[in-house]
C-alpha cells in the first residue's frame, strides 16, 4: 500500500477520512456521507493557512484561537527537530526533567502573576483543568476540610471535553446524549450582559448581580461544600464575552468571604490574547491556579500547564511529606518535544512584540468591526479584547430576541465569509462570528477580515 500523501489524489485522501477518521465536534453521519466536506489542510504561513488543493485562507481564528506565533515559523520547528534529535522522550516523574522542560517552567514563572509557585505540565486544556480540580480535592483533604469538594463553573464557561472537565463546560452541546454534568460540579450566571434578565440593568448593576448569584449558590449548597470557582477571565467559546464593568472587582469578594478558591482558566486568554500576557492581571484577579495551553506553545506541539499558586503548593508539598509522593502523572507530562516548541514560542512572543500588536492591531480590528457593524439592523453586539472579537446577530436587537436556531445565521455566515477566504468562527451556542487570529496580524489583514464579513453578512442578511 502506497502510504505518501504527496502520491495521493485528494479525492482518495477524502475518502479514507471518511471511511477511516471519527472528526471532533463534526456531524458524524452529515460527513461519512460527504455531505459535510473534508478539507485536508497542507501549509501555512503567518496568519494564512492554506488546503491542498492550494486554496488559501486568512485564519482569522488561528486554529482553535491557539497558532498565536501564526503559521510555518522555521524557530519553533527547528527547536522541535533538535530536541527530537537529541532527546525525543523522558519522563518527568520523581524529580526528572530536561533543560527544554525546567527552562520553560521558568520561563512561565518569569511572566505569571505574582504569588505563584510551581507549573504541573499537561497536553491539553483539558487535563489540565482536571489535574486543577484534583489539587483543590487534595488541597481541602490535607488541610482537613473533606467535604468541601463542589466546584462552580459559569453557564457559557469552556473548560474542556472531559467528564470532569465537560461537566465545567457550561455549554448545552457539550453535555446532551452524555449525561453530564457530573454531580460535584454547578453552574452559576453567566456574564453576559447582552442576555442580561433586566434590560433596566446597567453593567455594575448586571455585575452585582451575577455576583449576588454566586454567593447565594454557595450560601445554599453551604460554603463549607464549595472547594473552587472555575472561570475564564473574559469567557471564550461561550460567545466571547469580555466581562462587564465590576464584575471581577464584585466576585473576588465573594470568594474570599466564602473561602472559596479560583481557578482562572487561561488557556486562550494566556500569553497575549488581550494585548496583556495574562487575563489575570489584565482583569486583576487573584487566583490559587492558572490554567496555560494554546499560546503556550502556539500548538506547534501539544502543551498545557497548571500553575499553582505559593499557598497551595505549600501544602501539597507538607502533604507528601507526611503521605508519600502525590499520585497524578501523565506519561507525557513536561514532555521534551513540547517543551522545546514553548521555549521557542515564548521566545518568539517576545522578540516579535506579539503581545504589544495584539493590543495595537487588536484595537484597530475591533474599532474597524464596530464601525461596520454596531448600527446593523441585526447585530446586536461587536465586543471583544486584545485580538479576540466577535459580532453578535439578533432578530431584533433592541429586545435581545434572537433568529430562531434553525436558521442557523450564524453558521451562515462563517461559511458565506469561508466562501470569502477568511475563516472565522460560528461560536456554538448563538449566532455569533468569532475572531482570534494569530498574533501577528496587520492591520491590512485586519482591515481585510472586516471588509469580507460586511460582504458575508449582507449575503445572509441584507
Ligand atoms: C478556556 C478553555 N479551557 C480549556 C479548553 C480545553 O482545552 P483542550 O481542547 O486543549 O483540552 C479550551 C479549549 O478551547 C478552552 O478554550
Amino acid at each position: 500500500m502506497d502510504l505518501a500523501p504527496d502520491r495521493l489524489t485528494n479525492d482518495r485522501l477524502a475518502a479514507w477520512d471518511r471511511d477511516a477518521m471519527f472528526h471532533p465536534s463534526t456531524p458524524l453521519g452529515s460527513f461519512a456521507r460527504g455531505d459535510t466536506p473534508s478539507r485536508i489542510m497542507s501549509g501555512g504561513k503567518g496568519s494564512e493557512v492554506w488546503d491542498r488543493d492550494g486554496r488559501r485562507f486568512l485564519d482569522a481564528f488561528a486554529g482553535l484561537y491557539c497558532v498565536n506565533v501564526g503559521y510555518g515559523r522555521t524557530e519553533i520547528a527547528d527547536a522541535i527537530a533538535e530536541q527530537a534529535h537529541e532527546l525525543a522522550y523522558y519522563h518527568a516523574y520523581v524529580g526528572h526533567g530536561t533543560e527544554a522542560s525546567i527552562t520553560l517552567a521558568h520561563m512561565i514563572k518569569e511572566r505569571a502573576p505574582a504569588g505563584m509557585s510551581k507549573v504541573y505540565f499537561g497536553l491539553s486544556g483539558s487535563d489540565a483543568n482536571e489535574t486543577n480540580i484534583k489539587l483543590t480535592w487534595a488541597y481541602n483533604n490535607l488541610i482537613g476540610r473533606p467535604e468541601k469538594k463542589k466546584i462552580i463553573s459559569r453557564h457559557r464557561g469552556y473548560h474542556g471535553s472531559g467528564l470532569m472537565t465537560g461537566s465545567l463546560t457550561g455549554l448545552t452541546l457539550f453535555h446532551k446524549t452524555f449525561d453530564l454534568p457530573l454531580s460535584p460540579i454547578l453552574h452559576t450566571a453567566a456574564p453576559y450582559f447582552a442576555h442580561r434578565p433586566d434590560r433596566s440593568m446597567d453593567e455594575e448593576a448586571f455585575s452585582a448581580w451575577c455576583a449576588a448569584e454566586l454567593d447565594a449558590l454557595i450560601r445554599r449548597e453551604g460554603a463549607d461544600t464549595i472547594a473552587a470557582f472555575v472561570a475564564e477571565p473574559m469567557l471564550g467559546t461561550g460567545g466571547i464575552v469580555p466581562p462587564p464593568k465590576g464584575y471581577w472587582e464584585a466576585i473576588g469578594p465573594v470568594l474570599k468571604g466564602h473561602d472559596v478558591m479560583l481557578i482562572a482558566d487561561e488557556v486562550v486568554t494566556g500569553f497575549g490574547r488581550l494585548g496583556s500576557m495574562f487575563g489575570t492581571d489584565h482583569y486583576g484577579l487573584k487566583p490559587d491556579f492558572i490554567t496555560i495551553a494554546k499560546g503556550l506553545t502556539s500548538a506547534y506541539a501539544p502543551l498545557s500547564g497548571s500553575i499553582v499558586s505559593d499557598r497551595v503548593f505549600d501544602v501539597l508539598a507538607e502533604g507528601t511529606d507526611k503521605l508519600g509522593p502525590i499520585g497524578h502523572g501523565w506519561t507525557y507530562s513536561a514532555h521534551p518535544i513540547c517543551a522545546a516548541a514553548g521555549v521557542a514560542n515564548l521566545k518568539l512572543i517576545d522578540e516579535l512584540g506579539l503581545v504589544a500588536n495584539a493590543a495595537e492591531v487588536g484595537a484597530h480590528f475591533r474599532t474597524a468591526l464596530a464601525d461596520a457593524f454596531a448600527s446593523h439592523p441585526n447585530v446586536l453586539e461587536v465586543r471583544g479584547e486584545g485580538l479576540i472579537a466577535a459580532v453578535e446577530f439578533a432578530d431584533d436587537p433592541e429586545t435581545a430576541t434572537m433568529f430562531a436556531p434553525e436558521r442557523k445565521v450564524g453558521a451562515a455566515i462563517a461559511a458565506a465569509l469561508l466562501r470569502r477566504d477568511v475563516i472565522a468562527r460560528a461560536m456554538p451556542q448563538g449566532d455569533i462570528l468569532g475572531f482570534a487570529p494569530p498574533l501577528c496580524l496587520t492591520k491590512d489583514e485586519a482591515d481585510r477580515i472586516v471588509s469580507a464579513t460586511a460582504e458575508a453578512v449582507e449575503e445572509v442578511l441584507g
